[in-house]
């Protein structure tokens, strides 16, 4: 039997900090409504670096974390709705900056669950006898697609990018993964590609911003956080108090607060970083898995569970033992 572990974690940030009172410049809000309803005190954006930069600085630190040489590794996922091109991909071009060889590499598009569904397919490519060590990453700058006049959803996001490498392991670490899909047709939470042209009429190509039914995206959210939760849970003969921690994606804190609540879990061990970051859709989880790590908060021998929530509307989940 073939096992798969997480064997590094990195993450990165761009520099620049908008706090709240920044964003009173372009939008009328206040820092009390926006820590109120949502917990974000400020947001990294970038200024002068891609997403294939921020995938890069995320990956080299999980890399060096790994402990392994870059060229052990044999497949490259990056989960993105913000690529730098339409194509090559950012996971070809991370291949390039890496200097990997003889790697697969593609990205996938499941908007904020995206690195739930990257890890599911790295570790089932493993557990299959394929592939050894996946690099993993998140990587958004989601304020390229943000309209800073909408006060509604420029409040929310941020960049960043969160790497993993997961490898075959002797023990069954990464004990299961699900992932999930429902079709959002009315349009709740949606970015339009650019649009359609026809030079008599529109010459020029226009990228659509994002738009969001925040209300409908609270109440899908709410609803299959703790669905999730309880799925994984039934699935692998585990009781909530097995987990010693809960890493769900970062969009809003009142969303984790009544995730928890749902489930009868204390807040105390749902991990919280959306203070200083934002809504940072796929990169989310990575960062805060990284930081939880990092900071001791999840330890070698934990049982974690990581849970996210995207447009689509797509949902992921996996319970995992450090
Ligand atoms: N500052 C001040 N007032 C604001 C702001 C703001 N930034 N934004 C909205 N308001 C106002 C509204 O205009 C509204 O005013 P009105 O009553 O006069 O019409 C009032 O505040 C209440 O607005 P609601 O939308 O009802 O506020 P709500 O409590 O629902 O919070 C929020 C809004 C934070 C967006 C919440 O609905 C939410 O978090 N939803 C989920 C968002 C999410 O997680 N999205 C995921 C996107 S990730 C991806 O896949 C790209």
């Amino acid at each position: 039997m073939i096992y798969t572990k997480i064997k590094g974690t990195g993450s990165y940030v761009p520099k620049k900090v908008m706090t709240n009172e920044d964003l009173k410049q372009f939008v009328d809000t206040s820092d009390e409504w926006i820590v109120s309803r949502t917990g974000i005190k400020e947001r990294h954006i970038v200024t002068d670096e891609f997403t294939v930069d921020l995938a890069e600085k995320a990956s080299l630190k999980a890399i060096e974390d790994a402990g392994i040489d870059k060229s052990e590794i044999d497949i490259v996922i990056v989960a993105t709705v913000t690529p730098d091109n339409a194509f090559p991909g950012i996971g070809n071009l991370l291949q390039g900056r890496l200097g990997l060889e003889r790697v697969m590499t593609f990205d996938i598009n499941a908007a904020c669950s995206g690195f739930l569904y990257a890890l599911e397919i790295a570790d089932k490519m493993i557990k299959s006898g394929a592939y050894n060590n996946a690099l993993i990453v998140g990587a958004e700058t989601l304020t390229r697609l943000t309209d800073w006049r909408d006060r509604n959803t420029c409040v929310l996001f941020g960049d960043a990018a969160g790497a993993m490498i997961i490898s075959k392991s002797d023990t069954n670490s990464i004990k299961d993964v699900i992932c999930g899909s429902v079709s959002d047709s009315d349009g709740h939470l949606i970015c339009n590609n650019v649009d359609i042209k026809d030079p008599a009429v529109n010459a020029v190509s226009v990228q659509d911003h994002i738009h969001m039914n925040g209300r409908e995206v609270f109440k899908f959210a709410t609803r299959i956080m703790p669905k999730t939760i309880r799925d994984l849970l039934e699935r692998n003969n585990m009781v909530l108090d097995d987990l010693d921690y809960i890493v769900a994606h970062q969009a809003n804190e009142r969303i984790i607060n009544k995730a928890a609540r749902d489930l009868g879990y204390s807040m105390d061990k749902m991990f919280l970083n959306i203070s200083k970051y934002g809504n940072t859709s796929s990169a989310s989880v990575p960062l805060a898995i990284d930081e939880a790590i990092k900071t001791k908060k999840i330890n070698k021998g934990d049982l974690f569970a990581t849970v996210a929530f995207g447009g689509g509307f797509t949902w992921g989940g996996a319970i995992i033992e450090l």
